[in-house]
């Protein structure tokens, strides 16, 4: 691995130090960090030198001198390209990472500046850009024609930070390295796939980037279409980042297309008692809070299985999961006891537990085999790793196998427009509880499929 430097632009915000530099000293004291000449950050504060912002690392992260020598600061205009030639005296030949942890506002001039000064450099450089990755269809399209003016697709890791998580990664894991589930991966054994993300926080401070987003583009476009497309995707020809990303692709190509006047039928949403009385958001706004969507992916694999999406704030707790929900078993049982088994499923538990569970029907214990079967239970548990870091590691290391591409990007984008579209001229909006399961209109939606949401 060649030397490298990191360079972090908004380097006071809030993602930096919350996230950022927790993430950089774990991987600095598990020697990862070894060949990295220097951390550079800038920011904008009048009050901040390198004095002061050291002073705020070694309160909000580590004192560890050893950890805090890596650092330079910088005082930069992000929106100024004059101001970016400060950063070429931390710049010898090693390879240069940038890391956008920056509000959406300043990511064309960021990307605009930062470009035009890399040109007149010859290093390797990588950049790594956050999401939200555009508002629309049309404004991700215009950031990655930016992006890709200066910028090789190769060069550029934009992150989802739910492929970093251990469980997520694990889907791919359990799907393509065992024999026993590949033949019944699809619509002749599986009845149903649900996607949830439920959080137990609100908005949390971030309601002005949170009221202009909401949930659709918050959690849907991203991390929930990512999950799915990792239960949806063919088998890659190899393990090899363009073979993996070329599979998910084809997933989302295949999503059926949620035309604007189905978006009733095919989507719900809602928002919390007391959003519009947070501080930040608008007294009449009608950013959802709460959605819950119905996916058809019209290929071989998945024909007429319906993927439940649903994600929401201030529900009754945090749980982020993915269901298999097996087909029922046929009438066997039914005919002489009169007793229906449930269906089998295999549950990822994303959050906040790393788990993997397989849940089966068994007679009852120590009873007769004519006794109607009950649910048991089989299951495997890790440690959580925080996905941040799994993802710099990868970035070190110039794997880009759980960054979004360019065309995945869109592909998403191109399946939530219509969504965003209706919402749009929709004023009604139903409200549901703080610590409720969500909107009544939730549990509905997907009761008269004569299915019910599903707890792991
Ligand atoms: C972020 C969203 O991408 O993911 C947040 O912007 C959300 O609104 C968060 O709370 C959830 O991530 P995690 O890792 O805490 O489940």
């Amino acid at each position: 691995m060649k030397d490298f430097s990191i360079f972090i632009l908004g380097g006071l915000g809030d993602l930096a130090r919350k996230k950022i530099y927790p993430v950089l000293y774990n991987l600095f004291k598990n020697f990862h960090l070894i060949k990295c000449k220097r951390i550079v950050v800038t920011g904008r504060r009048e009050n901040v030198g390198k004095k002061e912002f050291l002073n705020i690392l070694s309160k909000e992260v580590s004192s560890d001198n050893s950890f805090l020598s890596l650092f330079e600061y910088v005082n930069l205009n992000l929106d100024k390209e004059i101001d970016y030639k400060n950063l070429k005296n931390f710049i010898e030949d090693e390879e240069l990472i940038f890391y956008l942890a920056i509000p959406p506002f300043l990511f064309k001039d960021t990307l605009k500046n930062l470009g035009m000064f890399l040109k007149t450099l010859k290093n390797k450089r990588k950049i790594i850009i956050e999401k939200p990755f555009g508002m629309d269809l049309f404004s991700a399209r215009e950031l990655n024609m930016i992006t890709k003016e200066y910028f090789e697709e190769g060069e550029i890791y934009r992150i989802d930070h739910f492929l970093g998580k251990e469980t997520v990664q694990n889907i791919f894991g359990l799907r393509f390295s065992n024999i026993i589930f590949e033949g019944i991966w699809n619509r002749n054994f599986i009845d149903h796939v649900q996607i949830s993300a439920l959080e137990d926080i609100g908005v949390e401070g971030r309601a002005n980037y949170y009221d202009k987003v909401g949930a659709l583009r918050d959690m849907v476009q991203n991390h929930l279409l990512q999950i799915l497309t990792l239960i949806a995707m063919e088998p890659p020809c190899c393990i090899e980042e363009k073979a993996i990303r070329d599979e998910k692709i084809k997933v989302l190509k295949s999503i059926r297309e949620i035309k604007y006047e189905e978006v009733p039928k095919y989507v719900v949403r809602g928002q919390y008692e007391g959003y519009r009385e947070e501080k930040g958001v608008s007294e009449n706004s009608k950013t959802e809070t709460y959605t819950a969507l119905k996916i058809y992916i019209d290929n071989l694999r998945w024909d007429g299985v319906p993927f439940y999406l649903r994600t929401g704030k201030k529900l009754y707790k945090k749980d982020t999961s993915a269901i298999i929900v097996f087909k029922k078993i046929p009438g066997l049982f039914s005919k002489i006891l009169d007793c229906t088994p449930e269906e089998d499923i295999i549950g990822f538990k994303i959050a906040p537990e790393n788990k993997i569970i397989l849940r089966f029907q068994l007679r009852p214990l120590g009873k007769s085999i004519l006794s109607c079967p009950i649910p048991n239970t089989m299951e495997w548990s890790a440690p959580n790793i925080d996905a941040y870091e799994t993802l710099f590691l990868d970035i070190i290391e110039g794997d880009q196998t759980l960054f979004i591409r360019d065309d995945e990007i869109e592909k998403a984008w191109e399946f939530v427009q219509p969504i965003l579209e209706f919402w749009r001229e929709d004023s009604n909006i139903p409200l549901y509880k703080v610590g409720s399961f969500g909107p009544k209109e939730a549990e509905e939606f997907i009761r008269k499929d004569g299915r019910e949401w599903k707890i792991l």
